[in-house]
């Protein structure tokens, strides 16, 4: 996706207000809008903002929502809290792995789907948990994971 720092920067930072205080929402924003956190990006930020780099990268890796990597269209997350991961998430992670052809914190060529693992997302009784962008699906079978795929073809 083509964009312009300064510009996404100075858009974002105007509807919050240039409030230091309001970082991670203009952090989700931009994570929202380029579907994650280019470098440029968080610079202005940064600079418009008036919060240091560093600390704008303390929250970038201490939150899972955010990404500093382009991720793909669908970010398809399994959770591997204690739960899931005794109900067969390891299991559900490799024949993600194989539908996919990628890894565990990869992404496809064709920027369509990113797999990756997450903490407990609260909703055990459902083990094993998988999300996709904001849809949260369970129990997902190993033998379920195919048809769950063609719902995000498009
Ligand atoms: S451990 Fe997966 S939802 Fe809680």
């Amino acid at each position: 996706m083509e964009y312009n720092a300064a510009e996404v920067a100075r858009e974002i930072s105007n509807r919050w207000g240039n409030l230091p205080e309001n970082i991670i929402e203009m952090m989700h924003d931009v994570q929202t809008k380029l579907n994650y956190l280019p470098k440029d990006v968080l610079y202005e930020v940064s600079h418009v903002a008036s919060v240091p780099i560093s600390k704008i990268y303390n929250i970038a890796t201490f939150y899972n929502a955010f990404s500093l990597k382009p991720k793909g269209k669908y970010r398809i997350c399994v959770c591997l809290g204690t739960p899931c991961h005794a109900l067969g998430a390891p299991r559900v992670i490799n024949a993600l792995e194989r539908e996919l052809g990628i890894k565990c914190g990869e992404t496809t060529k064709d920027m369509k789907y990113s797999l990756e693992i997450t903490g407990c997302v609260g909703t055990c009784g459902l083990a094993p948990v998988i999300v996709i962008n904001e849809d949260l699906f369970g129990p997902i079978p190993v033998s379920g994971v195919s048809k769950l795929l063609k719902k995000y073809e498009k």
